[in-house]
């Protein structure tokens, strides 16, 4: 079914100069807003926030998480999804002095349990209810029958392999089928079927093993002596069945994995899925477990299996694609205002596939390698024993997903984060943002690929050499790779790098950057769809490379792709390196990350969010470089054209 070609699109505004003050800076004829910032009351139990706000657990668990990230938006009615909506937000982690700014805190280890309860309810996900006003303006639905909270402590279920294994066997669940929480929700995806893929990135750094390590504690980086907030030291309510904070110490101490909390880590790294409407969650284990960073829908295809691309964020970890063993029924599409079990169907195409890995092989090609138990290694064996696993293991491959990868081949990259598809060419958008530990090649005296000797660094290898698709060997621009499959289950694809992040002035400028468009540390990426139209590719930064933070804060950047849509079933990727189509659209505040992007139905409003702000919004003075400190809040930034037209064009 040959997708007809979109219309040809151009953007329609003046790429803008970068910015270093506490404003948002959008292109002329466009307005911004803040909305829904951390703390914003989601119901009558929390107060307003106030400069001077001491929060509890409860208010907390009322009111918007901390630290926006990847976010997504769901319609009530097909009539209203341009201006009604749920909006999925997640919230990453915490700025404790933000957090505890009233009270001069946090308070040092052993840390109160009250303040760890408030810590922990900072993060995970927001669900809230979000309405175009009459007077152009966005604003939430407070005391909405939508707005919930899921964070770090909410019973959610296991699914697919892992779930039901002797690997997540923990005193809170014997059965191992039942966990809490989900940490460091950075970004994100979203499925036909109407539900959110909240993902699980740095989890490791709040989980603590001072012994009993096992290989996949040190490859993914668990950390000892203590956690990132030292939550473990908090005394919880003397239950050990709950153990409501010990269970962050992972350190065996009893008998068994039914006695202690040894296996707690091990319910955490997936891929989880919420359905919005009713704020169920499960995490889906058969999308591997590692940093993920998100978990992005492939084209597609009546038919075909639907395939989701996720990307391991950290130095020299790979990029892995899950294909689902169900084939794709336009009848499990989404039906918007009708009640009734998404995650059921989620259970259908989410649980039962397989996952890959990429290699990236240097002359343009690429190809996905099985991780299966039965997968034939490098070395001449089966995957399963060489990782010492039963033979049909499948919940351990799981567990030792990156070990998996190395084994198999897979290519390290430069920092895998997002990944977008265009949905009429099924081309496949990755950002991989930096690299401070690539060498040339042949000097990476402790990489090898597919073997024992490889250097398990705890997060990701110590150093790698460049290959193709990373190229450079100190990488601070980052990039953005692009890679196109014949058909949504193929194992092969051909890729190419669509655009080198530089600062203008850098001898390793690739893409020719200049003032008005040059960036580094690719992050967030979004390829919008428009009926019938060619979409727009937004880029975000989150960038700490000093050649360009002289020059300008973090930014969202523009792009309507050269290779055009069409090609799906004869890959044929034209060079992208003319970038004099990418143009700037929006800068952010001081010290803050733009992250999380999309644009509602009709196009006319595209919602992008501020990440740790220094000193933002309630802002003393937004046209100097300096403006004094206020309590910050990262926060949602709703932008629209003033004429009422579509964003970007
Ligand atoms: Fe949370 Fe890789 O960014
Ligand atoms: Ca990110
Ligand atoms: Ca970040
Ligand atoms: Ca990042």
């Amino acid at each position: 079914n040959p997708t007809p070609e979109p219309t040809p699109i151009t953007l329609g505004f003046e790429s803008i100069a970068g910015s270093k003050t506490d404003a948002i800076v959008v292109p002329p004829g466009y307005s911004a807003q803040v909305l829904i910032p951390w703390g914003t009351p989601l119901n009558d139990l929390a107060p307003e926030w106030s400069e001077n706000l001491a929060f509890t657990p409860t208010i907390q668990e009322n009111s918007v998480g901390m630290h926006h990230d990847g976010m997504y938006f769901f319609p009530l009615s097909e009539d209203t999804a341009s201006n009604d909506f749920i909006l999925a937000l997640n919230n990453e982690y915490i700025d404790q002095g933000a957090l505890w700014a009233p009270q001069n805190g946090p308070t040092a280890a052993p840390r109160p349990a009250d303040e760890v309860r408030t810590e922990i309810n900072a993060h995970g996900i927001t669900l809230v209810r979000i309405q175009k006003q009459s007077d152009g303006s966005w604003s939430h639905v407070k005391n909405s029958s939508y707005n919930r909270r899921i964070t770090s402590s909410t019973p959610m279920r296991l699914s697919g392999p892992v779930a039901g294994s002797d690997y997540v066997i923990t005193p809170y669940s014997p059965s191992g089928t039942m966990t809490r929480g989900t940490n460091n929700n950075c970004a994100m995806g979203y499925t036909p079927w109407g539900t959110y893929l909240t993902c699980e990135e740095n989890w490791p750094g709040y989980f603590i093993k001072d012994s009993g390590r096992e290989k996949d504690d040190d490859r993914l980086g668990i950390e000892t002596g203590h956690g990132r907030y030292y939550w473990e030291t908090a005394a919880g309510d003397g239950s050990e069945v709950n153990d409501e904070f010990g269970r962050f110490n992972a350190t065996p101490t009893g008998t068994g994995p039914s006695d202690d909390y040894r296996n707690e880590p091990r319910t955490f790294g997936y891929v989880v899925e919420i359905d919005p409407y009713t704020g169920t969650a499960v995490k889906r284990t058969h999308l591997g477990r590692f940093r993920h960073e998100g978990c992005w829908l492939g084209k597609l295809v009546e038919g075909e299996p639907v395939v989701f691309y996720s990307g391991h964020d950290s130095r020299n970890e790979y990029i892995y694609k899950f294909v689902s063993a169900k084939m794709w029924s336009a009848s499990d599409e989404s039906k918007v205002g009708s009640s009734y079990d998404r995650l059921d169907v989620g259970n259908s195409y989410l649980d039962e596939g397989t996952l890959y890995v990429a290699k990236f092989n240097d002359n343009g090609t690429g190809e996905w390698i099985a991780l299966t138990p039965d997968a034939q290694t490098p070395g001449g064996s089966t995957l399963a024993a060489e990782l010492g696993l039963g033979a049909d293991d499948l919940a351990g491959i799981i567990i030792h997903t990156c070990d998996a990868a190395d084994i198999m081949g897979g290519t390290p990259m430069d920092r895998p984060e997002w990944a977008s598809v265009d949905p009429a060419s099924g081309m496949v958008y990755m950002t991989l943002t930096n690299n401070s530990k690539r060498t040339e090649e042949n000097t990476a005296a402790t990489y090898t690929n597919g073997g024992s000797a490889i250097e398990e660094a705890g997060v990701g290898f110590s150093t790698a050499p460049t290959n193709g698709p990373n190229p450079r060997a100190s990488n601070n621009g980052g990039q953005v790779v692009r890679w196109l499959e014949a058909s949504p289950g193929a194992t092969e694809f051909e890729w190419e790098v669509f655009v080198f992040g530089a600062a203008a002035s850098d001898t390793d400028n690739l893409s020719g950057l200049t003032d008005m468009n040059q960036f580094a540390s690719p992050d967030g990426l979004w390829y919008d769809q428009r009926d019938g139209e060619q979409g727009i590719l937004w880029i975000q930064t989150d960038n700490g490379y000093s050649n360009v933070t002289d020059y300008t804060n973090d930014q969202m950047l523009a792009v309507v792709p050269s290779s055009v849509a069409g090609e799906s079933n004869s890959p044929s990727i034209v060079d992208g390196r003319d970038q004099s189509n990418l143009k700037r659209f929006l800068v952010g505040p001081n010290g803050c990350e733009i992250t999380g992007v999309f644009a509602n139905a009709d196009k006319t409003a595209i919602f992008v969010n501020v990440q740790h702000p220094g000193n933002w919004p309630s802002v003393k003075d937004a046209t100097v470089e300096t403006a004094g400190s206020v309590r910050p809040r990262a926060s949602t930034v709703v932008i629209w054209k003033d004429d009422g037209g579509q964003v970007g064009v």
